[in-house]
């Protein structure tokens, strides 16, 4: 009998090397190693064996039985990967398939705009400094010579918040006292970007939240003349070299003498149109000599430095440039809109 489980294993170890399917090893398993199969029945037969015999033979057969498991658990692991291997290899997986498209995202106007002014003004040499939007009302106001109850404060409705004294700035202009003060007595030449808020009522041309970009140079003889200059300058770079400029006096607490600069009008080139009311001009900015109080307040001496401030809104050349005629589009989030740009 012995002879015979050695024949069985020989036979059983090399067929299953010939074996090349799942369904093929089943069978071999259930021939061999089922309860049905080949070697249980061999096994079964033990009875027949002499007290000698039994356990060699015993032992032998489990031998052989561990053996061929693990020698099938090996084949239909090899099988298994082999099946894999020829379903890769088939054209099952179709690489010509044309992949999805990612949608590409682009830049908000305004931050496109935003970077154009940062662009002309550093290559003039002006620095960005960035400033808070929660600001106080010394800050936002009285800095910048506007003490409480002055009537020019209607000209900036405010949020406040829940501290007392503490509101969102009306304008980037709070920016220029917290420049001075980390600067002096050093020379300055930044832009102050930023959002800045008015309790207004919402229209097409105004929002209450909105984009400002402040100028401030100081230093030692800076004149009306500097300023002119420099910001016409600007608007050439903005709005092309042809564009003419003007400058119109004005009020403004922080500066003085004060002046609004106006472009030649971007849709009629001066001739009159419904954009610029019929004048021919577009107003895009403030502007004026530093007044002595706010130079103090900044901590320069005005006797001895003098300099130049100026504030732009952001939505309102980005406007002009694109010919947007809502304001509103900015805030809406209407994917129409955004994806012209
Ligand atoms: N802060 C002003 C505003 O929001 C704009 C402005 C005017 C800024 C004149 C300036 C300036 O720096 O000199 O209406």
């Amino acid at each position: 009998m012995i002879e015979q489980l050695e024949q069985l294993f020989e036979d059983a170890k090399s067929k299953l090397t010939t074996l090349k399917s799942t369904a093929d090893l089943e069978a071999w398993f259930r021939d061999t190693l089922g309860r049905k199969g080949q070697l249980t029945a061999l096994m079964r037969q033990v009875g027949s064996l002499s007290k000698e015999e039994k356990p060699v033979f015993g032992k032998r057969a489990n031998e052989v039985k561990q053996t061929l498991q693990s020698s099938f658990d090996a084949r239909q692991t090899e099988v298994k990967m082999a099946q894999l291997e020829a379903e890769m290899a088939s054209d099952a997986l179709d690489i010509t398939l044309p992949g999805r498209r990612s949608r590409k995202g682009g830049l908000h106007p305004i931050t496109r705009t935003l970077r154009e002014i940062y662009r002309i003004w550093g290559d003039m040499g002006f620095q960005v400094y960035q400033s808070r939007e929660v600001e106080t009302d010394e800050y936002n106001f009285e800095m910048l010579n506007i003490p409480e109850h002055h009537p020019a404060r209607d000209m900036w409705d405010t949020f406040h918040t829940t501290s007392p004294g503490m509101l969102l700035r009306t304008h980037t202009s709070p920016g220029q006292i917290h420049a001075m003060r980390e600067y002096h007595p050093e020379p300055i030449r930044v832009i102050l970007p930023g959002t800045v808020y008015r309790y207004e009522q919402i229209t097409s041309r105004s929002e209450c939240q909105f984009n400002q970009v402040e100028g401030l140079a100081i230093g030692h003889n800076i004149s009306l003349a500097d300023l002119k200059g420099t910001l016409s300058d600007f608007a050439r770079r903005m709005f092309g070299a042809d564009r003419n400029v003007r400058f119109r006096a004005n009020y403004f607490p922080f500066t003085e003498p004060s002046a609004e600069m106006d472009v030649e009008c971007i849709l009629c080139d001066g001739d009159g149109c419904q954009l610029c009311k019929h004048t021919g001009w577009l107003e895009i900015l403030g502007s004026g000599m530093v007044h002595p109080n706010v130079m103090r307040n900044g901590g320069y001496d005005p006797s001895e430095y003098s300099g130049f401030a100026f504030g732009m809104g952001v939505e309102r050349i980005c406007m002009l440039n694109y010919g947007i005629c809502d304001i509103r589009n900015f805030w809406s989030n209407d994917l129409r809109f955004l994806q012209q740009f």
